[in-house]
């Protein structure tokens, strides 16, 4: 649907539809509990600043908005995979990040909270990274809370095993200074790229980031972000999901990425609700999965 259309189909009061960053189309938010800013590529939250907050999600400012490339921020959606592709030369963290979704609905509930819902057709994935026929839709609900559900079918006539992530970065005051909660005595995978342990860590108290950090933490749930000096908590709740991943990737890694700044490590912390490794999902023909995150700020 072209921008003209989207104005006249959802003609809302809380809603506006423009276009953006890169010639995407975005769907602003601003209803009476919160503001929020939609890229329809990707089906990428790129902001939401509930009433009287500072914004939550970080954006790079170095972030590409181009075709075939990832947003650097915001709640990218990594699916079917997770991580590095099975098949070699496919782009990392799957295909639904770069891929154009079509807007499926938008409403407005009594009790203030905008509901949109994207879905991305099959054949707006290039087709090299297909594997199976699938539906997929992403409900985006913005109020005092953030909640997001990606909810996948497989539609094709065999198993699929898939793995996913909703992949928030936080903004946060300073790495340094702020403790992830929830995740004492867990046990986490390290995935910092020559880490000489790789399984069997168990966290021990609550986390806090003064290095390169990339973990996916097993049979999780809740996590807290305490920031102390934007003086806020932020709580991540989840469902459909028993791996989160926590990912800073601090000096060496930032550096090396063209679109994230150097010092930006410094004001990011990504807490994602994850199926991935040993929590990949495995759905039969026909069979539905849902992935879903709530952030709100304390
Ligand atoms: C995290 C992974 O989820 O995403 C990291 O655990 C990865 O290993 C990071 O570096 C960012 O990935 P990308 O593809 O967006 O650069």
């Amino acid at each position: 649907m072209d921008l003209q259309t989207l104005k006249e189909k959802f003609n809302l009061k809380t809603v506006e539809f423009t276009e953006g960053e890169g010639g995407f189309i975005f769907i602003d938010v601003q209803n009476p509990l919160a503001d929020a800013r939609i890229s329809t590529y990707g089906a990428h939250v790129t902001s939401y600043t509930p009433n009287g907050q500072r914004p939550v999600l970080w954006m790079s400012r170095m972030s590409w908005f181009e075709s075939g490339k990832p947003i650097r921020g915001g709640v990218p959606i990594c699916w079917p995979w997770f991580g590095a592709a099975p098949v070699e030369g496919q782009p990392s963290h799957g295909f639904a990040r770069i891929s154009q979704w079509e807007v499926g609905n938008v409403r407005e509930l009594e009790s203030g909270e905008t509901v949109v819902t994207l879905e991305l057709p099959e054949a707006a994935v290039d087709p090299a990274l297909l594997r199976f026929s699938f539906r997929l839709e992403l409900e985006i609900i913005v109020g005092r809370s953030l909640e997001l559900v990606l909810t996948m079918v497989n539609a094709s006539d065999s198993p699929q095993q898939v793995t996913g992530a909703l992949h928030s970065y936080f903004s946060i005051a300073a790495a340094e200074e702020i403790v992830v909660r929830g995740l004492s005595d867990v046990g986490y995978e390290d995935r910092v790229v020559g880490a000489p342990v790789v399984y069997g860590h168990i966290q021990k108290g609550d986390i806090g980031i003064d290095r390169e950090v990339d973990r996916i933490y097993h049979g999780t749930g809740a996590v807290e972000i305490f920031d102390p000096g934007f003086n806020r908590v932020i709580r991540v709740e989840k469902s459909g999901s028993a791996a989160t991943v926590v990912w800073n990737p601090w000096i060496r890694k930032s550096h090396a990425m063209p679109d994230f700044g150097d010092e930006e490590y410094h004001t990011m912390v990504c807490i994602e609700a994850a199926n991935a490794s040993v929590d990949a999902r495995t759905l039969m023909p026909g069979e539905i999965h849902r992935l879903g995150q709530k952030i709100t700020v304390l």
